[in-house]
């Protein structure tokens, strides 16, 4: 059995937390086409014992905040709400860069407005370096004047935690020259294993790592392997894709994203299962 909770900004927080992605509309852009169901995903996270939930001003753009905001306020006091800046949504759906100093401070007053807040729990860094072909993987780049600013905005109290998005070991150890990080936030899943020696490394600093796309993303992790190893566990490859990330390190912590109820349990149980070492072999030779 993994344990549950990890010490993560100031808080004792659920292993398993929400993503709340999900709940604007189709690509992330406008609202979702249930709003009461929406609102249901989050009050059954939180009266499920969540209190890490992730959340950003683009998505939709506003919606998301919003949404969490109508469904969750006064918030509960374990609560940890992690948001994130470094973009904003053209009227096309676009996500359009947003780092210069002027975009940072907007960007928290937007969350703060959104989510009725004074304050931010945790705000991470999102970073996309220009030239970059993927931004849903790291580049090599200075983040230190953008990552500088947030810390600024720590000190005027509008921030109580910063992390890091979509970041590299070497631009981890430039920001924490600057202020503490509380986590890091990079694409990492059973089938897509490309920091497993950052996840490693920032355990061993006691440092949160959140795995965007945890279940794959927008489509989820197909394997026929996978559903071969969950027939003979008595899970879903959904809960085993997360009871492996569980296991793997005991500094991750779990953002699955749905819009779902019945998935949203599914995901929440994941925590209960117990992986021996021949089953974290069968699921570790599925990368
Ligand atoms: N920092 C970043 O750049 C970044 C990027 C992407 C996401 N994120 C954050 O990471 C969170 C998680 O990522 P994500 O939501 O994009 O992807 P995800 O959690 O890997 O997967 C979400 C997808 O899986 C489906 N799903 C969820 N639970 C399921 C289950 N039990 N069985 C079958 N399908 C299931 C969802 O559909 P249903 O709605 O139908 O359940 C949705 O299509 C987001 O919500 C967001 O907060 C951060």
């Amino acid at each position: 059995m993994t344990t549950r909770t990890f010490s993560f900004a100031g808080r004792t927080v659920n292993r398993v937390g929400y993503g709340a992605m999900q709940l604007a509309g189709p690509g992330v852009f406008g609202p979702p086409k249930d709003h009461d169901a929406a609102l249901a995903v989050l009050r059954e996270a939180v009266a499920s014992g969540v209190n890490h939930i992730d959340t950003s001003d683009y998505y939709g753009p506003h919606v998301t905040n919003r949404i969490i905001r109508e469904a969750l306020h006064p918030y509960p006091d374990d609560l940890v709400i992690v948001t994130k800046l470094g973009a904003v949504r053209g009227d096309d759906a676009s996500w359009i860069p947003a780092f210069e100093p002027d975009d940072l401070v907007r960007g928290v007053e937007d969350n703060l407005r959104n989510l009725g807040l004074d304050a931010i729990d945790v705000v991470n860094l999102r970073v996309m370096i220009p030239g970059n072909a993927d931004h849903s993987k790291p580049g090599e780049g200075s983040i230190a004047r953008q990552f500088g600013v947030l810390a600024g905005l720590q000190e005027r109290g509008l921030i109580r935690h910063l992390g890091l998005s979509n970041v590299t070991s070497a631009q981890v150890a430039e920001a924490r020259a600057i202020a503490p990080v509380v986590c890091v936030q990079n694409q990492y899943n059973l089938v897509q294993r490309g920091d497993d020696a950052l996840v490693d490394e920032l355990a061993a600093a006691g440092i949160a790592y959140v795995p965007f796309f945890p279940l794959g993303g927008f489509s989820p992790i197909q394997s026929s392997g996978l559903e071969a190893i969950a027939a003979d566990l008595g899970a879903t490859p959904m809960q085993l894709a997360l009871a492996w990330l569980l296991h793997r390190a005991p500094n991750i912590l779990l953002i699955p994203g749905t819009s779902s109820v019945a998935h949203l349990r599914q995901n929440l149980a994941a925590a209960d299962i117990a992986l021996d070492e021949a089953a974290m072999a069968r699921l570790d030779a599925l990368a």
